[in-house]
C-alpha cells in the first residue's frame, strides 16, 4: 500500500517515524506492507526527521493527489483551504483518507462523510479530537450498542495547562500562556486555544459521533479562559471546587445542550483531577453509565499513534475490498441547540464592590427579583481604602441562566460596583 502524506510538521514527523520504526509490526497487523511514497510540504528546505527520505519530498500537490499508485492519503497539513479541496480530490479518485484536521471535520464533517460514502472510500479522523486518546474509536465502535447521553471534555491541553499552573502556583494567565507557546502546546494562533474555539471544534466532532448531530460550529456558545482570575481560584477551593475549561454536550429531548466555557467542578470529580496538558473525556452512556478516557491530547508521537492506527484500519478495509466501515454508521442530522438563557444549573457569582452598608442587600434583592436563590455567600475581608473593592462571592441554587444574567445586569448598573459582575457555571460531575 502506498501512502501520500500531506504535511510533515509536528504530527507528520511522528507519522513518518512510526511508519518507519514499526514497519514490520504494521505489515503483520495489516497483511500488507505500507510504504510512504510522497510527502507534500510547503518549504522543501525545512529540516525533516532523518527517517523522511529526500526523494519523497515534493511541493507539488499533483505529484501526490494525481499519482494513481497512491492508495491512501494521510492529511496532517491542517487549515481549511487548499486542504479541503485536496481531501475531496483524493476521495473522488478512490483513495482512502486519514485526517487529523479538527477544523475541517467540525466545519464540513457531514459533507465529507457523505462524499466518502458516495465514493466508497474510508475517511478516518481519530487524531482530530484528543490527540492520542482513542475517543473517536470508542464512540464509533465500542459504544454503538448504547446511546450516549452526555459528553464532558477537557479538550484543549493549552487551557488545561494554564489553569493548572494558575491554580497551583498562583501564576498569571499571560506568563503561563507564554510557557505553553514555548512548549509547543498552543496553536500557531493561541487565540484558538485560550478563547475556546479549538475545544468547540472538537466538541462539534464528538457530537457528530455521540449524538448523530450536524452542528454549525459557530452556533456553539463558547467562552475562553482569559477572564478567569486568581481570586476565582481562591474562592473555588474555599467552596470545594476546581476550575476546568470544559466542552459539554448533553441530550435534552430532541435538542442538544452544547457549550464550551470555564466551569466550576467539585474537587471530588474525576475531571477536577485531570491536570497539566492532559485531555480527558467523560462519557455517560444510557446503559453503560460513566466511561472516562484520559491521555495526551497533543504532541508528535501521541497524535501520530492515532493517525497510524487509522491508517491500519483504512488499509485493512482496502485490502478486504470493503469501505466505509469507519463511518457508515454515522448519519448526522441538524439538532436544535438549547439557548444559554434556558440552561439550568448552579452558579458561582462574583461581585467586586465598595465596602458600604446596603450593598449586600441590593445584590440579594436583585437576585431575589429574578428568582435566583442563594445557597452560600462569602465576603472576604474589608476594603482597606474607600476606593478599594471587596469581592462578594455567591453560590446559587439551581436556576435558569437567563435569570442570573438579568440579575447580574441589574447589579451591573449600581454605583457601588467596581468591576462588571462575573458568573461561572457549576457542573455536578
Ligand atoms: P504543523 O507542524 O504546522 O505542520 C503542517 C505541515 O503541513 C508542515 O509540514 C507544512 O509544510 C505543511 N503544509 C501546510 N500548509 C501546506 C500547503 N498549503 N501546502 C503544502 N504543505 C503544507 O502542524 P501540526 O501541528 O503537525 O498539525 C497538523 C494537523 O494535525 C492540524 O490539522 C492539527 O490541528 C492536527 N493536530 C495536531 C496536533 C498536535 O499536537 N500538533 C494534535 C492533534 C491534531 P512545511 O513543513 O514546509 O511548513
Ligand atoms: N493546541 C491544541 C491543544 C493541540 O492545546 O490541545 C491539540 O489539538
Amino acid at each position: 500500500m502506498k501512502v501520500g502524506l500531506l504535511g510533515c510538521g509536528t504530527v507528520g514527523s511522528g507519522v513518518v517515524r512510526l511508519l518507519t520504526h514499526n514497519a514490520e509490526q504494521l505489515e503483520a497487523r495489516i497483511g500488507a506492507r505500507v510504504e510512504i511514497h510522497r510527502v507534500l510540504v510547503r518549504n522543501p528546505n525545512r529540516p525533516r526527521p532523518e527517517e523522511c527520505r529526500r526523494s519523497w519530498i515534493t511541493t507539488d500537490p499533483e505529484a501526490v493527489l494525481g499519482d494513481p499508485e497512491i492508495d491512501l492519503i494521510v492529511e496532517v497539513m491542517g487549515g481549511e483551504q487548499p486542504t479541503k479541496g485536496y481531501l475531496e480530490r483524493a476521495m473522488t479518485a478512490g483513495k482512502g483518507v486519514v485526517s487529523a484536521n479538527k477544523l475541517l471535520l467540525a466545519k464540513y464533517g457531514p459533507a465529507l462523510l457523505e462524499m466518502a460514502a458516495r465514493h466508497s472510500v474510508d475517511l478516518a479522523f481519530e487524531a482530530a479530537v484528543g490527540g492520542g486518546i482513542p475517543v473517536i474509536r470508542t464512540l464509533r465502535e465500542a459504544l454503538t450498542g448504547d446511546s450516549v447521553v452526555s459528553v464532558h471534555g477537557i479538550l484543549n491541553g493549552t487551557c488545561n495547562y494554564i489553569l493548572t499552573r494558575m491554580r497551583n502556583e498562583g501564576a498569571s494567565f499571560g506568563a503561563v500562556l507564554a510557557d505553553a507557546q514555548k512548549l509547543g502546546y498552543a496553536e500557531a494562533n493561541p487565540s484558538m486555544d485560550v478563547d475556546g474555539h479549538d475545544a468547540a471544534q472538537k466538541l462539534v466532532v464528538l457530537s457528530m459521533l455521540a449524538f448523530g448531530a450536524a452542528v454549525d460550529v459557530d452556533s456553539v456558545p463558547v467562552e475562553g479562559i482569559r477572564e478567569v482570575d486568581d481570586v476565582d481560584f481562591r474562592f473555588a477551593s474555599r467552596f470545594d471546587f476546581n476550575i476546568k475549561h470544559l466542552a459539554i454536550g448533553r441530550l435534552k429531548g430532541d435538542a442538544l445542550e452544547l457549550r464550551v466555557h470555564p466551569t466550576m467542578v467539585p474537587t471530588s470529580s474525576v475531571l477536577a483531577n485531570i491536570n497539566d496538558v492532559l485531555n480527558g473525556v467523560y462519557l455517560q452512556g444510557r446503559a453503560l453509565g460513566p466511561c472516562l478516557l484520559v491521555g495526551k491530547g497533543a504532541g508528535e508521537l501521541p497524535t501520530a499513534v492515532s493517525v497510524v492506527s487509522d491508517l491500519v484500519d483504512v488499509a485493512r478495509d482496502r485490502l478486504a475490498q470493503v469501505s466505509g466501515l469507519a463511518t457508515r454508521s454515522i448519519h448526522p442530522r441538524p439538532r436544535r441547540i438549547v439557548p444559554m438563557d434556558e440552561l439550568e444549573t448552579r452558579y458561582y457569582l462574583r461581585f467586586d464592590v465598595a465596602d458600604d452598608p446596603g450593598v449586600l442587600g441590593h445584590i440579594a434583592s436583585a437576585l431575589g427579583a429574578q428568582g435566583v436563590s442563594v445557597e452560600q455567600m462569602v465576603q472576604d475581608g474589608r476594603a482597606v481604602t474607600r476606593d478599594a473593592a471587596v469581592p462578594i462571592l455567591i453560590i446559587s441554587h439551581r436556576c435558569r441562566e437567563g435569570a442570573v444574567r438579568a440579575a447580574a445586569q441589574a447589579v451591573g448598573k449600581a454605583p457601588f460596583l467596581k468591576r462588571p459582575p462575573r458568573y461561572m457555571r457549576i457542573e455536578e460531575i
